[in-house]
């Protein structure tokens, strides 16, 4: 608190980002980034980049990574909006397109940023309860509201909701813009893009933090009718006509042409959770169905806090969430196959006879 700050940030909770120690040989399995790194062709575009040409300004429209993306979803430069990682993109949907004086509705489980931009920009959060599985149920989202966002696959939990969902969801609420969130969609989930045509009130995010290892150039995008779009240029234009720089737009849309690095990682990351879930079920911890590039999963024996502590201890990274429903539960990112036999390792020493004796 400051008597300098405004009235807005002294009423904030800001979302708090998973750890990013600096400590030797950590197995980071907290953010979900992508143990097996960026395609070598877009680290090369990134090396050809650095050079004379940073003493300009990128293109403020960033038309080549927004073709290069059209082009991967079959759709027009008009309908894509690019920007700096998709939480950036996010920020911009809720003030352009969700804030219209009725409360936003979004699960209850879900990505704890939405109610961080919703305190931000002056919206009300409405949070509907997934059931007792977890699960996203369509119709709780019938009130009226001012939009609806629904991560799918839906984080922390990984559970994705089947497109006949997403397509009645879009059908209860005809007059409002539906966000679709699909962060870790080329992990399993089905993508909404294919619904863009039938539903101007769609709007579907994805990002390049995840299935394409790029999660530090910061680089996240929208799909929408161009109306949409346009919205979200408006308040771009309003706020930073440069949020994707000359590197990041070069080793993004590099990243599109190397299908098979993103298909052979991207199978490796879905084969790997296979493995991992069978053991830490043998551990006896519940896990739910992953969609995703992690799992969330919780032992009815141990406390997750405890267990995420004794992993940090042991130089493991796990993320683990202090709140209402999810807080006995771990959500472990699926690292390399190494990596996860280091984190069953320590799991096993965790919740073992010695360690259910102490
Ligand atoms: C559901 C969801 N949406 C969006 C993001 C933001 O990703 P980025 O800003 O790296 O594109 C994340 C990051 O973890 C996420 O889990």
């Amino acid at each position: 608190m400051s008597r300098f700050w405004s009235p807005l940030l002294n009423q904030l909770t800001p979302y708090v980002p998973g750890e990013q120690l600096a400590v030797p040989n950590l197995i980071k399995l907290n953010t979900n980034e992508n143990p097996y790194g960026p395609s070598p062709r877009a680290l090369q575009a990134i090396a050809e980049a650095a050079g004379d040409a940073l003493r300009l300004y990128p293109d403020p429209h960033a038309t080549a990574l927004r073709t290069a993306i059209a082009a991967r979803h079959g759709l027009a430069p008009s309908q894509v909006f690019v920007g700096n990682g998709s939480d950036e993109v996010l920020a911009h949907v809720f003030q352009a397109l969700l804030k219209h004086g009725l409360p936003v509705l979004f699960p209850d489980v879900s990505y704890s940023f939405y109610p961080v931009y919703c305190k931000l920009f002056g919206i009300e959060a409405h949070p509907v309860p997934v059931n007792a599985s977890f699960e996203i149920e369509v119709d709780g989202y019938k009130t009226p509201c001012g939009g609806v966002i629904i991560a799918n696959p839906n984080a922390p939990t990984g559970l994705a909701l089947p497109l006949a969902d997403i397509e009645r969801l879009l059908q209860l609420q005809p007059d409002r813009v539906v966000v679709i969130d699909e962060a870790y969609v080329d992990f399993g989930g089905e993508s909404a893009v294919r619904l863009l045509d039938r539903y101007p009130n769609l709007l579907v995010v994805q990002t390049l933090s995840k299935s394409r290892g790029l999660a530090g150039l910061r680089v996240g995008y929208a799909m929408g009718s161009s109306e949409l779009i346009e919205g979200l240029e408006r308040v771009k234009e309003s706020f930073n006509s440069y949020p994707v720089d000359r590197l990041a737009m070069a080793g993004a849309a590099a990243s599109f042409d190397d299908e098979a690095w993103f298909e052979h990682t991207r199978q490796a990351v879905i084969r790997t959770r296979g493995e991992l879930t069978a053991s830490l079920q043998a551990l006896g911890f519940e896990v739910l169905p992953s969609a995703t590039n992690f799992v969330f999963a919780r032992h009815a024996g141990f406390d997750a806090a405890a267990l995420a502590q004794g992993l940090k201890q042991r130089a493991i990274m796990v993320r683990h969430f202090r709140l209402p429903r999810i807080e006995q539960f771990l959500r472990i990112t699926v690292g390399t196959d190494a990596q996860c036999s280091a984190l069953l390792d320590a799991l096993r020493e965790l919740t073992g006879p010695q360690a259910k004796a102490a």
